[in-house]
């Protein structure tokens, strides 16, 4: 009630004597289970604060906090592929800021702030690659893939699902890491066979290994800490990481610049790196690696060392010009062909 009486006062009249009180606007874009457990666990710690929390893929927060432009709506934006982060701070779209929290954070972490001028901070890694339903495969007779060569398998007609790159992080994490595997002509003609075997193209990163959990689709080409997710649920699903190696992500953080409440942004930024709140992120279902190093890495993460990783470039695939640019072939080779 109280919160509530706060919200529809629109302040802080309500708000008890040294308590924090007061609205915090937050696009989240990791799994929406994980995005609500924090907001709780904020609120709960943060007495009288409201957070106006909604979902939106990494594309389409980045595309929303560009359409607010001068007249920020959002305070932060938690979670989600970095590449779009980086884009939002080279537009100047997000606010420089050095948490009091950044030397307790892994390198990769820290390096992303520093790439970004400080706009963007490191909150989790995890690799790409995909989960396959074992069931579908057997009944179906089809080998299991091992290497991204393998998903061109005319047996996997119709059988395999990937975000659009536009919308999701994840997919765009995997059409950058398959431009800096094999180049970009070679990686362009790669996605054009593989659209013979894709059934669907979804607008979140996670969604096509949770169809292939539910038995709608053979194989999700998604973050392994996804596929990971669905097996502990109790899924048939596998977990694949590609032989010729992957990418990964650095999920990020930025706060918007500008934005209506900048004291709360700081106070949810700070809190969000701590190890205890983190530490949570199992609880909610997501196997990242979280980037406060005193942290405990779940036991169900994907082990980063064993998995083949490509290094990365996400100074250069983060670039505003850099990201257009893909994604516009995307759907001028790509996209258009799906709708045919
Ligand atoms: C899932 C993963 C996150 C990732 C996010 C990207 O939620 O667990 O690690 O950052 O997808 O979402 P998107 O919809 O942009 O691909």
């Amino acid at each position: 009630m109280k919160k509530l009486a706060i919200a529809l006062l629109g302040g802080t009249a309500l708000a008890p004597a040294g308590a924090m009180a007061g609205e915090l606007n937050l696009i989240c874009s990791a799994d929406v289970v994980v995005c609500e457990k924090l907001v709780g666990a904020f609120q709960g710690a943060h007495d009288g604060t409201t957070v106006n929390m909604v979902r939106l893929s990494s594309g389409e927060a980045y595309a929303k906090i560009r359409a607010e432009g001068r007249n920020p709506q959002t305070d932060l934006w938690w979670g989600g592929t970095g590449d779009p982060h980086l884009q939002a701070a080279a537009d100047g779209l997000t606010e420089e800021y050095k948490s009091p929290m950044l030397d307790q954070l892994y390198p990769w972490a820290v390096k992303q702030a520093e790439v970004s001028g400080y706009r963007t901070v490191g909150v989790y890694s995890g690799a790409l690659g995909w989960g396959y339903n074992k069931d579908i495969f057997a009944s179906k007779g089809i080998t299991p893939p091992a290497c991204w060569k393998d998903l061109l398998d005319p047996a996997l007609k119709g059988e395999i699902e990937i975000a659009d790159p536009n919308s999701s992080g994840t997919a765009y994490t995997a059409l950058a890491t398959l431009v800096q595997l094999m180049g970009e002509d070679e990686a362009f003609a790669y996605l054009k066979e593989l659209n013979n075997n894709v059934a669907q193209y979804t607008k979140s990163g996670s969604a096509p290994v949770k169809a292939a959990a539910r038995g709608e689709t053979g194989l999700g080409i998604v973050f392994q800490h996804d596929a990971v997710s669905q097996a502990v649920e109790g899924f048939p699903i596998v977990v694949g990481s590609p032989c010729e190696g992957t990418g990964y992500e650095i999920g990020s953080m930025s706060m918007v610049l500008g934005g209506p409440n900048p004291d709360e942004a700081k106070v949810f930024y700070d809190w969000v790196l701590t190890p205890e709140v983190q530490e949570l992120m199992p609880e909610a279902g997501s196997f990242q690696i979280p980037s406060n190093a005193s942290a405990k890495v779940p036991d169900e993460a994907p082990d980063l060392g064993s998995i083949k990783l490509i290094d990365y470039d996400f100074a250069t695939y983060g670039s505003s010009d850099r990201r257009k640019e893909l994604l516009a072939r995307w759907d001028a080779e790509i996209g258009g062909r799906a709708a045919e």
